[in-house]
């Protein structure tokens, strides 16, 4: 099932973000996003347990996507796909341009989001410590 996320869901989402990065709860308040009226917090829940979430800023027509995990145990059933979908068409809004940025060798992820229409429009050499990160872009007429 998806749903916006609310505050009983906080923790399970630190939890499931921290898989992606460890400092996940200092990086990104959950809790400020939910009321901040701009952010999207959506879970994908699975007999009452959340096995994946997708926060984004969405600002008038542009979407940015901050982060996307799925609990590793529940991989490969298109819950990422359910919770991007649902953020890109479901969720009512007139989304003209949705961006986010990968890691570059995150294979996984930048073929989900070419699945979706993505396209790499740019290279960040060595954003990351380890890796480079690409800037992904999806356009809407
Ligand atoms: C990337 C991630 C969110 C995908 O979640 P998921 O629920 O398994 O993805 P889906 O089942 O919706 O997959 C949809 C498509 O994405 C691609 N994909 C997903 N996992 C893949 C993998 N391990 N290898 C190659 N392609 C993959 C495939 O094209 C897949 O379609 P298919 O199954 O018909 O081949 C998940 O692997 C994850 O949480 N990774 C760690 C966090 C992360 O990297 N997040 C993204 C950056 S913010």
């Amino acid at each position: 099932m998806l749903r916006e996320a609310n505050i009983y869901d906080i923790a399970r989402i630190n939890e499931l973000g921290s898989i992606l990065n460890e400092n996940f709860s200092s990086l990104y308040n959950i809790n400020e996003m939910l009321d901040d009226g701009f952010s999207k917090v959506i879970v994908y829940e699975k007999k009452d347990l959340v096995v994946g979430f997708i926060c984004a800023t969405v600002l008038y027509d542009t979407c940015d996507i901050l982060c996307l995990v799925v609990d590793p145990l529940y991989r490969r059933k298109l819950i990422a796909s359910n919770l991007i979908t649902y953020l890109i068409t479901d969720i009512g809004e007139d989304l003209k341009l949705v961006t986010l940025e990968v890691r570059a060798h995150n294979i996984p992820a930048i073929n989900l989001y070419k699945k979706f229409g993505f396209e790499i429009i740019h290279k960040r050499e060595k954003y990351y410590k380890d890796d480079d990160a690409y800037l992904m872009a999806r356009k809407s007429e």
